[in-house]
This record gives structure tokens, C-alpha cells and sequence, in this order.
């Protein structure tokens, strides 16, 4: 039984591309496609280019080619500040938080509020007070109840808290896509439930996510769409619903292909 397909245009795409660090490849001629108000699973093994993938994506990383199209227009991000103007926020794998600081100034790091008329434009004064009830209501927006003061340096949180701050961050800045590579890595049983509940939450509210994981069961709950990313490219693309956990681990390991007739390379849910 095949789900049904909608004529949508993607809002993300990466075609052919190409990263290597001296011998080393990243990338050798990734594609990828992300479509509006979908959670897109990207899985593979250790060093299979998902990172790297992303980081292009992000403009953490800049391809040595290849593009990278968002809503049909070319894009060369330099550094993450480009992605992040044109509404993609990520969570890196290495969590950049900054620990000696408190979760406002995390939730708000180079992009501060600063106080209304001249003492905030000409003298830069920082607007603390909005900066801790914004990033107060934000967390608990996102049903983040554990938090115990706004002021809590981040050093000071569990893992958890730290990555929902991180999570937060991406959640209330990301304006057109948000990335998460492996958010629930670190976390206990009820920390990634928590993430994962983040994660339907943003969709439902119709932000497209990217979720990188090695985590089936939890890729299997949340992903529309699953990117299997193998050798540095795209090895497929399918369903929880036509494949299961054991093709996934198959595709990723090179055991089994997918024709392409058989994949899911184009959008499998309505936007809402
Ligand atoms: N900065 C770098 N310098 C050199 N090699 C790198 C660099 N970044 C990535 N690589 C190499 O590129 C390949 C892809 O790495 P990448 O981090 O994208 O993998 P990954 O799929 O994210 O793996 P993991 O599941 O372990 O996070 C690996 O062989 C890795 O060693
Ligand atoms: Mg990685």
C-alpha cells in the first residue's frame, strides 16, 4: 500500500554534495531532501557524513561542492549566522551551550534584547529583566517545568535540562527549519521522552525537523520520512510504515538497497 504523496516542492534540498577534510570524505555527493511539516529521520552509521551533512546545511561546515537550495533559491551559507538569518537553527552534536552562564543568556546568546531607546542602542544596555521572563515563558511554552530559576547557571543543570535549553533555543529562533544531531544521546528514559514530545510539538505547530539519531525505536515514534545515509550520500529514503527497523539497520549496513520506485523520496504527510 503506497501513503499518499503531495505535489509539494521541497523546502530544503542538497544535491551532489561534496566535503572532504584532506583524505578523509565527509560528503561524496550527498543528496537530501526535507518537504514542509515533516520530521525528517537522518540515520547511518558512525561516520557515515551525518554530521557533516548538517553542518553544510547549517553553515557550519561549507561544501567544496554541490548546492543547497532553500525554497527553490540558492543559498551559500559561510558561516552559521547565514543559516540562522534565513530562519534554520541547529543543535549541534557538541552541545554549544555556554555553561558559566545563566539560561536566559544561553536562550538568548548573540542575539541579546537590549533596553528600549538610546541606553539600548547607543549604550548596548542589555535587557535582562525581558530576557528572563521571555526565556521563562519559552521554556514553559515548551512544557519544560523542571527548570528551577531562569538564573540557574547552565553548568549547574542535568544533561536534560541542559539539551532542552539548547533545544528551547532552537525552538524559539528557528524560524523555517530546526536541526537537532542527536539530541537524546545523553539523556535517561524520560529526558528524550521529553525531547521527543518537543519534537511533535514543533511539528504540530508546523515546523519541519531534522532529527539525526541512532536511536530506532525513537527515529520509529516521531519520523515522517527516514534518510539513511551510507559511505558519505544518501542510500534511501523511507517509511516506518513500509520498512522496519531491521531493513533500516540493513540499508545503513549496505545488506539491502531500496529501488527507488520503493522509496519515499518525496513528501508522505500533509503540511498543516
Ligand atoms: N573536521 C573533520 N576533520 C577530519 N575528518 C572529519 C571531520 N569531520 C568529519 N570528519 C570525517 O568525516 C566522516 C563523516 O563524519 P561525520 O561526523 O559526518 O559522521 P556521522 O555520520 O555524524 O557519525 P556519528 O554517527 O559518529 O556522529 C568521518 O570519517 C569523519 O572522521
Ligand atoms: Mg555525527
Amino acid at each position: 500500500m503506497s501513503t499518499p504523496t503531495l505535489a509539494l516542492e521541497p523546502l530544503l534540498s542538497c544535491r551532489g554534495l561534496v566535503k572532504s577534510f584532506g583524505h578523509v570524505i565527509g560528503l561524496n555527493g550527498a543528496d537530501l531532501d526535507l518537504y514542509p511539516g515533516e520530521v525528517l529521520a537522518v540515520v547511518g552509521d558512525n561516520g557515515a557524513g551525518k554530521s557533516t551533512l548538517i553542518k553544510c546545511v547549517a553553515g557550519a561546515l561549507i561544501p567544496d561542492t554541490g548546492e543547497i537550495t532553500l525554497n527553490g533559491e540558492r543559498r551559500e551559507f559561510k558561516r552559521t549566522q547565514d543559516a540562522r538569518l534565513q530562519g534554520i537553527e541547529t543543535v549541534f552534536q557538541t552541545l554549544a551551550v555556554s555553561p558559566a552562564l545563566d539560561i536566559a543568556s544561553n536562550l538568548y546568546l548573540g542575539r541579546e534584547l537590549r533596553k528600549p531607546g538610546v541606553i539600548g542602542k547607543v549604550f548596548r544596555m542589555l535587557d535582562k529583566k525581558r530576557m528572563r521572563t521571555e526565556a521563562s515563558q519559552h521554556l514553559q511554552d515548551l512544557g519544560i517545568g523542571t527548570v528551577q530559576s531562569i538564573t540557574q547557571t547552565v553548568e549547574t543543570l542535568s544533561g536534560g535540562q541542559r539539551q532542552a535549553v539548547a533545544v528551547a533555543r532552537a525552538a524559539v529562533f528557528g524560524s523555517k527549519l530546526i536541526i537537532l544531531d542527536e539530541p537524546t544521546a545523553a539523556l535517561g528514559v524520560r529526558e528524550s521522552a521529553r525531547v521527543l514530545q518537543l519534537i511533535k510539538d514543533l511539528r504540530d505547530r508546523g515546523m519541519p525537523v531534522i532529527l539525526i539519531s541512532h536511536n530506532m525505536p525513537q527515529v520509529f515514534e516521531v519520523a515522517d520520512r527516514i534518510h539513511v545515509q551510507r559511505l558519505g550520500r544518501r542510500a534511501a529514503v523511507v517509511t516506518p510504515q513500509t520498512h522496519t527497523m531491521n531493513d533500516v539497520v540493513a540499508i545503513m549496513t549496505g545488506a539491502m538497497s531500496v529501488d527507488e520506485k520503493d522509496q519515499a523520496l518525496g513528501p508522505v504527510r500533509s503540511a498543516n
